[in-house]
């Protein structure tokens, strides 16, 4: 049977020029490089220059997927765009970056599911793909999560940075069997009763303001093993594999600490693991497609393998994508 699957056709990545260090951390708030290297494997942040916006960081790393995958800007008719830290509250973030990139047909649009919001646009843009109403999708993840942090709270301040990751998805046929490229299988999941474990204490309709990120970190901490390795798991029996079959995870980077628990509850070897989180430190929808163009750059990933992403966020939210690259 031939079907239409959604391939990786390009990468791209880019990170703000400052770079915020523990050290520099350590004269902000109550803190220590060894407390933030033990707790989460965090060494150092980038942060955004005061007049970049999501958008500058978004167009950026699509620029350089577009130029990976070789393919021209006009060919995109699909722009799905993760982020909770948009330029203004209407129009989306992604329609700023359709104009900036000189696109006019089309659609473009972004989708909020915090951490795990680039496994949400992807399966979004998969499904676009697969119903035939795209062809050339651009996909990104983009944030400024040091604009809603607190500052002064030393249990979240430490934890995030800003960036922005891109791919480029292109509709090709398969046999509809795991032997195709592309995207095999995605899931996505939220239980909004965890709202209050991970949230932003503002908003337009509630306070009027932007607002702060409030974490309850080690009860999310207790939830995301569990619910990546169980999100991985379904993704794993939709294309009849096992952990044995998997050549790379690209997790979303929170906690060194999490992506070693559930790489060991799905008895995978931490060499299998993609770690960026020690230089990127947790830039939310940005981090997988982050850390997929780090190891598509040093050669990690070649054409053939099969490839894990998943992530858990706000809402709560999670979700894997399995896929042969
Ligand atoms: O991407 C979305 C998903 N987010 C996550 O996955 C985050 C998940 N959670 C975590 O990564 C961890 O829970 C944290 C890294 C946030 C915290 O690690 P923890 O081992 O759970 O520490 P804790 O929150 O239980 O705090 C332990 C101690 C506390 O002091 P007391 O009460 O034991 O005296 C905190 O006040 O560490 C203290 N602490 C700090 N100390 C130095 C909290 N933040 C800091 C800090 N520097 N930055």
């Amino acid at each position: 049977m031939s079907v239409i699957r959604s391939v990786v056709a390009g990468t791209g990545s880019y990170l703000p020029e400052k770079i915020l260090t523990n050290n520099d951390l350590e004269k902000i708030v109550d803190t220590t490089d060894e407390w933030i290297v033990e707790r989460t494997g965090i060494k150092r942040r980038h942060i955004a220059a005061d007049d970049e916006v999501t958008s500058d960081l978004a167009v950026r790393a699509a620029k350089n997927a577009l130029t990976s995958a070789g393919i021209d800007a006009a060919q995109i008719d699909l722009i799905v765009l993760a982020t909770s830290t948009a330029d203004q509250t209407f129009p989306s973030t992604a329609t700023t970056v359709q104009r900036k990139l000189g696109i006019t047909k089309g659609a473009a649009f972004d989708v909020q599911a915090v951490c795990s919001g680039f496994i949400y646009a992807l399966a979004t843009a998969d499904n676009f793909i697969k119903a035939g109403q795209a062809k050339n999708a651009l996909v990104i993840g983009a944030e400024i999560f040091s604009r809603i942090l607190d500052w002064e709270d030393r249990a979240t301040c430490v934890l995030f940075g800003d960036g922005a990751g891109a791919v480029v998805l292109t509709a090709s046929s398969g046999e509809g069997n795991n032997t195709d490229q592309g995207i095999l299988s995605s899931r996505i999941h939220s239980d909004g009763r965890y709202n209050d474990l991970l949230y932003v204490d503002g908003g337009v309709s509630s306070t009027g303001t932007i607002g702060h990120l409030r974490m309850k970190g080690r009860e999310v901490f207790r939830h995301a093993v569990v619910n990546l390795a169980s999100v991985v798991g379904e993704v794993l029996d939709d294309c009849s594999m096992t952990s044995a079959d998997v050549d790379l995870i690209v997790p979303h980077q929170a906690n060194k600490r999490i992506l070693d628990g559930t790489a060991r509850k799905l008895k995978v070897p931490l060499e299998k693991v993609v770690v960026t989180v020690q230089d990127h430190a947790n830039t939310s929808a940005a981090s997988i497609p982050l850390a997929l163009d780090v190891a598509v750059k040093d050669g990690r990933i070649t054409r053939g393998d099969i490839l894990i992403l998943e992530a858990m966020g706000g809402g709560f939210t999670w979700g894997a994508c399995l896929l042969r690259w």
